[in-house]
């Protein structure tokens, strides 16, 4: 410091001013010499303290301090160049010294040399900028100058931007001769590379030592959007179940953009996309989740192609796939359709034939498609695969339209998802009727009784049969079977309503003619081939009580030709003759019992109730007339009876003579002898003129009847009925049940003919008894001609002869 040390004397000779010159650098130390000034001025040292030498300064801060002891100036305060002048140059301050007694005034300029002390100063400790990625190279960034205080040499010299690729600088100088400078960009700018650079600006002065003040310069990059957005796969691939509800999550997309800001800012959508599509699903813009917006159905779209779209704010896009195939959901019932099915099915059909043809269908696909056929365990059927998807369903038995009429067969289809879905179908089966039944009658054989002489036409009973067929094949017709009964046709006793069954007597039936009618009934159902069935009907006839008695001995001729001898040595219970009487009825109407109506006498005879037989009841007296007329009535037991009478003549005589004699009396002919072989010859003749007329009768009845039949056939029965009798009395069968109970009861009785003719034997011992040629010749010839008679009763009749 002292080297820089300059003294400036000036001399003045005016007592008056006297001027000195120093020259200090600035910043010394307090009490650092600025000069000797009492030797620079030639003043003694006494006369300095003796005029009391002091600093005089128009300024307020007194930066020198007088040693008056040394007579030196030295610094007391700190004097700061940059403070005191600023950029003025040079710089100095100036102040008097005053000497009193005698008076001087001394003029003493310091000047201050500057020193570098101060560095280069930015105004700020960092500078930004925002500069975009998309400079054009050559821009040129003003940058804020530095200061620096100190002057000369030692101010600002120079700049320095700390090394870096994108920027350079360069230095420009002020007409005033300040610097400033300004960064170039030389190298392109990328944000996505360096989206900041941090510069530093050094100033430098040009002191030594050189100072420096630095900056720093932070450079933001602003964005361009220059990068389109990528996305993180070329093809996405996602599944998604069928239905599934809207909003399920499918995917994520996701595309990054280097780019910041809006220029990053990424917008997902779906390019072309077809329509259907857009409803199904949607991607977030901003997220890129793809979900479900729709409904998806496997069967329409088994896989979508969905092509993305990435788009930044920018405009700038990019393109990606995503595949979505559909799993399958089963979700499908199976359907049934019917082929062909007709509905009906005849019942003679085979087993095995097809009933009918289905087909099944699942628009679900793999296992949920997979369907299976079946029908309920207990039909008389199975269904069968045919082809794919097709079913047979057949017979596995001959069906029975009587069994089962119909079936509602139940086909369910199942497929095999899980859990399976199925469906069914009700086929509705009718089973056609085949005339496979004959008709069954209610009874195995039938019985029925009639009372003879019904009215013609009256109904009888009723046959039913049934057939278990349908409709025509059950529409059952009656026949009757032609047969003949007793040498006639059925059809001329019975007719039968074909519909309804029911039996009709044709004539009126003659019990005494025939005692029960079988025929056999056809039913015969309408199908084709009819089919028929047979019953036998039993037609029972029930006697009434419609013959009256009819006395067979004694024979009334009118006249009182003959007459029964009674001796009159009889004893009591004498027989005197026998009534005898038949009945063509049966049973209680054939019971015939004999009363003795009146008798000439009193009471000398009595006729057995039960067999007819007369017989004396007490002595005869001679007060008895000869002549005895007795009137038997014989009745039957029928309801109301019927009854006939007969006289009988009897002669109460001694002997033989006695009784022709009482004869001539009887028959008012005195000469019976003479008259007896006439009387022979007459009986004779009447036997035999009975004979012819019977022949005749026998003859004409058949004739009749022959005529009658062919009348019948050809009126259709429509005629009245006339009932015939055949001649003789024909037993064409056994009785019914109740006759053969009176049959057995009352043997002797059920053919009154019959059993009259048994008890011809005591009869006939009453004729032998008699003894006499011409009553026993004519009593033979009597019953010849009752054999006659009764030619079917041969045993009777020969034992009786
Ligand atoms: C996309 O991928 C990037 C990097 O893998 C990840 O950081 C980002 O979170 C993803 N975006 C979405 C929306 O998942
Ligand atoms: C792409 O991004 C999605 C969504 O973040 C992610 O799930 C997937 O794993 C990424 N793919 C790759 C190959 O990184
Ligand atoms: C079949 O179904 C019909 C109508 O549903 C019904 O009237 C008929 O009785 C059924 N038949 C059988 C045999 O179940
Ligand atoms: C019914 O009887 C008739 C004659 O008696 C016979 O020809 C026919 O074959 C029988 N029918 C049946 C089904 O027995």
């Amino acid at each position: 410091m002292h080297s820089l040390l300059l003294v400036f004397l000036s001399w003045c000779c005016s007592v008056v001013l006297c001027q000195i010159r120093y020259s200090i650098p600035e910043e010394l130390k307090k009490g650092s010499l600025i000069g000797n000034v009492a030797q620079d001025l030639g003043i003694e040292l006494d006369r300095l303290r003796a005029g009391r030498a002091r600093i005089v300064t128009e300024e307020g801060i007194q930066y020198t301090e007088l040693n008056l002891d040394k007579g030196i100036l030295v610094v007391s305060e700190r004097i700061d160049r940059e403070q005191l002048c600023g950029d003025i140059t040079p710089c100095s301050f100036s102040f008097e010294i005053i000497l009193e007694n005698p008076m001087e005034l001394h003029q003493v300029t310091v000047e201050i040399l500057d020193i570098n002390d101060n560095s280069p100063v930015f105004e700020k400790n960092t500078v930004s900028f925002e500069i975009s990625e998309s400079a054009t190279l050559g821009s040129s960034f003003a940058l804020e100058s530095a200061y620096d205080p100190d002057v000369h040499v030692n101010s600002l010299q120079n700049y320095i931007l700390k090394k870096n690729d994108n920027f350079v600088i360069k230095q420009h100088s002020n007409p005033n001769g300040g610097k400033y400078v300004e960064m170039i960009l030389q190298k392109a700018l990328d944000r996505e590379e360096h989206p900041r650079l941090s510069l530093m600006l050094i100033a430098v002065d040009g002191g030594n030592p050189q100072r420096s003040g630095t900056v720093n310069i932070d450079v933001t990059v602003l964005d361009v959007n220059d990068n389109a957005p990528v996305f993180n796969q070329t093809l996405y691939r996602a599944t998604v179940m069928e239905n599934a509800p809207k909003g399920t999550y499918v995917t994520n997309i996701n595309a990054t953009d280097a780019d910041s800001g809006s220029d990053g800012h990424i917008v997902y959508s779906f390019s072309d996309l077809k329509e259907q599509v857009r409803d199904i699903f949607s991607v977030d813009e901003s997220t890129g989740v793809v979900s479900v917006t729709g409904s998806i159905d496997f069967e329409k779209d088994k896989v979508y192609e969905i092509r993305l779209k990435a788009k930044d704010q920018g405009g700038l896009t990019s393109t990606s796939k995503l595949i979505v195939e559909v799993v399958d959901v089963n979700d499908n019932v199976p359907t049934i359709n019917v082929m062909s099915f007709s509905g009906h099915l005849s019942e003679d059909s085979s087993s095995g034939t097809t009933v009918a043809i289905l087909h099944v269908k699942d628009k679900d696909s793999a296992r949920n498609g997979l369907v299976t056929c079946s029908i309920e365990k207990d039909l008389p059927f199975t269904i069968k695969s045919s082809l794919a998807n097709y079913y047979n369903l057949i017979t596995n038995t001959v069906l029975d339209r009587e069994t089962a009429s119909e079936y509602n067969i139940t086909v369910t289809a199942t497929d095999s998802g899980l859990p399976p879905l199925s469906s069914s179908k009700i086929l509705h089966l009718r089973v056609t009727d085949v005339n496979d039944n004959s008709p069954v009658f209610d009874q195995g054989t039938y019985s029925a009784y009639i009372s003879e002489n019904n009215s013609p036409g009256m109904s009888i009973f009723t046959v039913k049969a049934r057939d278990s067929d349908w409709n025509q094949n059950a529409q059952i017709s009656y026949f009757l079977e032609d047969t003949e009964i007793g040498g006639s046709p059925v059809s001329s006793f019975i007719s039968i309503n074909s519909d309804t069954g029911v039996l009709h007597a044709v004539r009126s039936f003659d019990y005494e003619q025939m005692k029960q009618l079988s025929f056999v009934i056809k039913a015969q159902d309408g199908g084709s081939p009819p089919l028929s069935s047979n019953v036998s009907v039993n037609i029972m006839i029930q006697d009434q009580n419609d013959n009256a008695p009819q006395v067979l001995y004694p024979v009334q001729t009118g006249g009182s030709l003959v007459a029964e001898m009674v001796p009159r040595s009889a004893d009591v219970g004498y027989l005197v003759t026998k009534v005898v009487a038949v009945d063509v009825d049966s049973g209680q109407n054939a019971w015939l019992s004999y009363k003795l109506l009146k008798t000439t006498e009193r009471a000398l005879f009595e006729v057995g109730l039960q067999n007819g037989e007369i017989r004396t009841i007490r002595q005869v007296t001679d007060k008895d007339a000869v002549k005895q007329r007795l009137t038997v009535v014989v009745e039957d037991n029928g309801q109301p009876s019927r009854s006939a009478t007969v006289s009988v003549n009897v002669v109460v005589a001694e002997s033989f003579p006695d009784v022709l004699s009482e004869f001539t009396d009887f028959t008012h002919d005195k000469d019976y002898n003479d008259n007896l072989t006439f009387y022979l010859v007459l009986a004779l003749a009447v036997v035999s003129f009975l004979f012819i007329v019977s022949i005749i009768a026998i003859l004409s009845v058949r004739c009749h009847r022959w005529r009658h039949e062919h009348m019948y056939h050809k009126s259709n029965a429509n005629l009245p009925v006339i009932p015939y009798y055949p001649p003789f009395y024909t037993d064409i069968g056994s009785a019914g049940t109740l006759q053969q109970v009176h049959s057995y009861d009352f043997c002797r009785t059920t053919d009154s003919r019959r059993s009259d003719l048994k008890y011809a034997k005591p009869c006939s011992q009453s004729t032998i008894s008699l003894d006499a040629s011409g009553t026993q010749t004519l009593l033979n010839v009597q019953m010849e001609k009752l054999t006659n008679e009764n030619s079917d009763d041969q045993v009777s009749c020969s034992s009786l002869l």
